[in-house]
């Protein structure tokens, strides 16, 4: 019932951007001169993100260029977890906007460069760098990101949030805009022109004291432009782009670069401020195609798990009712299919311990993912909250270390394990570790690049703590309960001595077993799979949490699907071994994610540097392992189930 409810609130969500906002962010007033009361503020602050661009993995900070800094010292906003662990720096920034003030031409600072100086030479090379990286400023006005909007073919305005920080043209490719194509070089972008569109406050409740000089931001866009400015002032006269090339700065002559930019206030009062973040989110591409891939594939699914329980059904159904008949009539020496391996079934596995170790992480991250889909797609993650996914997630994952050691515990206790302490220990220390691991071996490397995603010493001290004295108690805590429990009874008992298990053919073997397995599972997502991908290397705004939620439903539906339905041919197989291949089975497609993400890798990113190349691999192996552990356990489970289910039906004397 309760689940229902959320489903159903997901699916309105999804469908219209209305609700969106639900507990959103509360809108700010601007107003041109500020009230005593300060009800309203008159100066709109402009802030900077780290730049990032689809070329490189790494990030920089905004000072990692020599752009212009603020004189005052004006503070950063508080981050949360999330924004420091992936890499998001806000600082703030010398353009100084007022309300409803347009500015015509304005000098930020100018940049000298010459000749002489070796710290120079260093500087400009670091900004060529960026731009022929294609490195992308990323500004925020009143908490929304500044956009960059074009015509496309089809006469429709398309918006991406940031801007190129210059631009260049060689051998007769270029990324510049039409005015600067003559010469082959590097350019940068030293002014822009600044467009908010607010919506006046006249006719508000909140605004109409203010006669018409209140409002709300609706939209910010920025048009870039290269201009040489002679002597440092602006002149937006002059057409004639900036360049960057090594023979201005020959001998006497120095280089200049002057920051300069224009704002112009527009009053827009159709768009309501509720809606103002749709321009940016309707211009994504392919939402309609992301509706019909999902209507597609939840088409599929819904026949498929019809025609898997009719199955399932029927022919269980079928042959218990012989196995029981057998056993009324005469007597009972005719067995056969599943019910043999009565006696082997519940033998427990090799390796029990580590198995029990997965199946507890696996079910800290099942957790995980669905209560913080369940948040996000409730609206309470909307892109408005920065960072708010991903903090979710993980002071939810260090919150869940309970579930994981009991889970972990009572699965080892049945299989009879005694050493408990390494259960527990193992538990709280492995998937943690492996993860941790992975992303310090990173921080290293892009401590080592001067990369803004570095986290700082102060955050890896402050995740550390978090894992040992929150997590790992919470698991302590979770595992003492699980092993006072007693131990799971399993519906038959396990013979003394293991049945012979008889040659099986190709497709019952456990290796092809396996690879099919993951093939289903994986179909149904690969489509979501790269709005996924997009959004984490290519900086698109991910919204579409309805989607996902749907999405992570189907998943496991399918993982759990094809895991009965193979674990079932291998019974009837008479093979037995089912704990770690129903594990395995589902857990294959993450290797079909790690397929996908190679893919991914070599025809939509162009990134060539070696470092950035190991970044990506490092960020994809902790993906890859913590999606195992998810698809792994919802397989173990389904399997469980259904064994406990199968073998408790028949009699067996
Ligand atoms: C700013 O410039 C725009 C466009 O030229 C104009 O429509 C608007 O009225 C100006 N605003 C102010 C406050 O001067």
């Amino acid at each position: 019932m309760k689940w229902g409810v959320v489903i159903t609130l997901c699916l309105i969500n999804a469908l219209s951007t209305e609700c969106f906002y639900l507990p959103g962010l509360a809108p700010v007033n601007y107003c041109k001169r500020e009230d005593e009361q300060a009800t309203c503020k008159s100066e709109v602050k402009l802030y900077v993100n780290r730049l990032n661009t689809e070329e490189s993995v790494i990030p920089y900070e905004y000072s990692h260029f020599d752009f212009c800094v603020p004189h005052d010292d004006s503070k950063s906003p508080v981050e949360n977890l999330g924004q420091v662990v992936f890499g998001e720096r806000i600082r703030p920034s010398p353009y100084k906007i007022q309300f409803m003030k347009n500015e015509s031409c304005t000098v930020v600072c100018t940049k000298k460069y010459s000749d002489k100086n070796a710290d120079d030479h260093l500087r400009l090379a670091t900004l060529r760098r960026g731009i022929s990286l294609n490195y992308k400023h990323h500004w925020i006005v009143d908490n929304m990101p500044v956009t960059t909007c074009f015509d496309t073919k089809d006469n429709r305005i398309y918006c991406t949030t940031g801007f190129q920080m210059g631009c260049y043209t060689r051998n007769r490719r270029s990324t510049c805009v039409p005015q600067i194509e003559e010469q082959d070089g590097l350019y940068i972008y030293n002014h822009v022109d600044l467009t908010i569109t607010y919506h006046s406050g006249m006719k508000e409740e909140w605004g109409n004291k203010f006669g018409g000089n209140a409002g709300r931001i609706i939209s910010v866009k920025v048009v870039p432009r290269s201009i040489d400015h002679k002597a440092g002032t602006c002149n937006l006269q002059n057409t004639e782009p900036l360049r960057l090339t090594k023979d201005r700065l020959s001998d006497s002559k120095s280089l200049e670069i002057t920051y300069t930019y224009s704002v112009t206030f527009i009053q827009n009062n159709l768009v309501k401020w509720s809606s103002r973040w749709d321009y940016i989110l309707e211009s994504m591409p392919y939402t309609n195609i992301q509706w019909f891939s999902i209507l597609n594939s939840l088409v599929i699914v819904l026949f498929l798990s019809g025609m898997v329980a009719m199955i399932l059904l029927r022919t269980l159904y079928k042959d218990i009712a012989r196995y029981n008949q057998i056993d009324n009539g005469e007597d009972a020496q005719e067995e056969f299919g599943w019910k043999l391996v009565h006696g082997d079934v519940f033998r427990p596995p090799r390796k029990g311990m580590l198995l029990s170790v997965l199946l507890g992480s696996g079910i800290q991250v099942f957790c995980m993912t669905l209560v913080t889909l369940a948040f996000a797609c409730l609206g309470f993650l909307s892109p408005a909250n920065r960072g708010a996914l991903m903090t979710c997630a993980m002071v939810l994952y260090v919150l869940l270390g309970s579930p994981a050691g009991y889970v972990s515990a009572r699965i080892y206790k049945s299989f009879g394990g005694e050493k408990w302490k390494s259960n527990v220990l193992l538990t709280s220390m492995l998937a943690p570790g492996i993860v941790f691991g992975l992303f310090f071996i990173m921080n290293i490397v892009l401590w080592a690049k001067g990369s803004s995603a570095a986290i700082p010493f102060s955050t890896l001290v402050g995740l550390l703590a978090l894992w040992w004295l929150v997590s790992v108690p919470l698991t302590f805590v979770g595992a003492f309960f699980g092993f006072r429990k007693r131990a799971i009874e399993h519906p038959v008992r396990t013979n003394q001595i293991p049945r012979l298990i008889p040659e099986q053919t190709i497709y019952t073997q456990p290796l092809p077993g396996i690879i099919m397995g993951g093939v289903l599972p994986f179909g149904c997502i690969f489509i979501q799979l790269f709005f996924i991908l997009n959004s984490i290397w290519s900086s698109q705004m991910y919204y579409m949490f309805g989607f996902l939620f749907l999405v992570f439903i189907i998943l496991v539906i399918t993982c759990a699907e094809t895991t009965v339905l193979l674990c079932y041919f291998h019974l009837c197989a008479e093979d037995y071994h089912w704990w770690w291949r129903s594990y395995l089975t589902s857990g294959f497609t993450a290797f079909y994610l790690f397929l996908y993400c190679c893919h991914y890798f070599y025809t939509k990113l162009q990134i060539e540097d070696a470092a950035s190349a190991f970044l990506y691999f490092g960020y994809t192996l902790i993906m890859v392992f913590l999606f195992n552990l998810l698809t792994g356990t919802i397989g173990f489970f389904a399997c469980f189930w259904f064994i406990r289910k199968i073998y408790s039906v028949v009699k067996v004397d």
